[in-house]
């Protein structure tokens, strides 16, 4: 029987709760699907800096690279500095553990949950290929003046080849994986950023050479907005550079019905990868058992999937989507009808 190193980070706000309804379905696919794992729970997040001044301890990272897989919570404190936690905790793990893909599926379950009007689930399945180590994330610039009537603040997008084609390939390789429409949109503004996505549009095509059973497509980062609202049947894997893939996964995330069912995967494809809701802490939400868990526990099918488990990850899948359709009243906090636990409860009777 195989056994999995798991490194679990709660975090802030409903993180702790979320991940207590994902871990107790992966606990009900171990026995189901004759796996076994450990889980290592880390402290990291604001309580822990509050009480320690320390964002995240140097030892974080080496260790962390000894598990097969990381499942985290949330990252984000009322009391803490918007930007601390986020770039000392969430985007330190992304770029010192090398995951430089993030992986976001837009995958509508049920139709009543779709804002658009006469979207089907067969019309909201695609997956976003967001480049998660370089970009504007990576904290290049400078202010000039600062807080004089000439201030100049400066963000530069830093994109290599090697960053860049790396982010490419895996995306053409998932859609050949995937087996569905076959087809890969380079989303980009060659139209204005003429440095960044001259470089990415030049590899993207070269790459595609390698790939003709792929079709490829470009669109513009603000058409592809428009597109998602119109016609989100036309895409199927979609590649981006880091902060255009946050912004349209928003989007995707609202379409296939919300934060409450959003999952992601910070992926280093030969190292350790980190598996998350997308929403956020929600301090609002916190201690009431009202958050919806359904997005942790489909972080915990990609986590599954990731290490090799794919009959596991399926059937979390089969019985999310089973729940969504014949109990859950709404996605949102609170509306469900039924507490966060008893939507957990609800997925594990569900799974076969
Ligand atoms: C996300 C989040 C993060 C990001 C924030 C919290 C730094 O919005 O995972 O999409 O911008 O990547
Ligand atoms: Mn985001």
């Amino acid at each position: 029987m195989k056994t999995y190193k798991m490194a679990v980070i709660p975090g802030d706000g409903t993180g702790p709760e979320v991940i207590r309804e994902g871990l107790k379905v992966i606990q009900e696919a171990s026995r189901k699907y004759g796996f076994t794992y450990e889980t290592h729970t880390f402290d990291f997040g604001g309580e822990r800096y509050l009480r320690t001044k320390e964002v995240l301890p140097d030892s974080a990272i080496p260790e962390l690279k000894k598990f097969d897989a990381i499942y985290l919570g949330a990252i984000g404190h009322p009391d803490v500095k918007p930007g601390i936690l986020e770039k000392g905790i969430l985007l330190r793990l992304r770029f010192d553990l090398d995951q430089y893909i993030n992986l976001r599926p837009v995958t509508l379950f049920d139709e009543r949950f779709c804002p658009l009007k006469n979207k089907k689930p067969e019309d909201i399945d695609f997956v976003v290929v967001r480049e998660n180590s370089e970009g504007l994330y990576k904290g290049l610039g400078e202010f000039q003046h600062k807080g004089s009537a000439d201030e100049v603040a400066i963000q530069i997008s830093h994109n290599t080849r090697r960053g860049v084609e790396r982010c490419i390939r895996y995306a053409f390789e998932y859609a050949r994986q995937r087996g569905k429409k076959k087809k890969l949109t380079l989303c980009g503004k060659t139209n204005v950023l003429t440095f960044a996505f001259d470089l990415w549009e030049r590899t993207f095509y070269e790459v595609a050479k390698e790939y003709t059973d792929i079709k490829t497509e470009y669109a513009h980062v603000d058409a592809i907005t428009m597109w998602f609202v119109k016609n989100p049947e036309w895409f199927d894997v979609i590649v981006t550079d880091n902060l255009f893939g946050d912004i349209i996964t928003d989007l995707g995330a609202m379409i296939q019905g919300g934060m409450g069912i959003a999952a992601g995967g910070n992926i280093n494809p030969k190292g350790v990868s980190m598996f998350e809701p997308i929403g956020g802490s929600a301090p609002k939400y916190t201690g009431k058992n009202v958050i919806n868990p359904l997005a942790a526990i489909c972080a915990g099918a990609m986590l599954l999937r990731q290490v090799g488990e794919t009959q596991a990850a399926l059937a979390i899948e089969k019985a999310v989507k089973h729940v969504v359709l014949t109990k859950i009243k709404d996605l949102a906090a609170g509306k469900m009808g039924y507490t966060t636990s008893e939507v957990g409860d609800l997925v594990i009777k569900e799974l076969v």
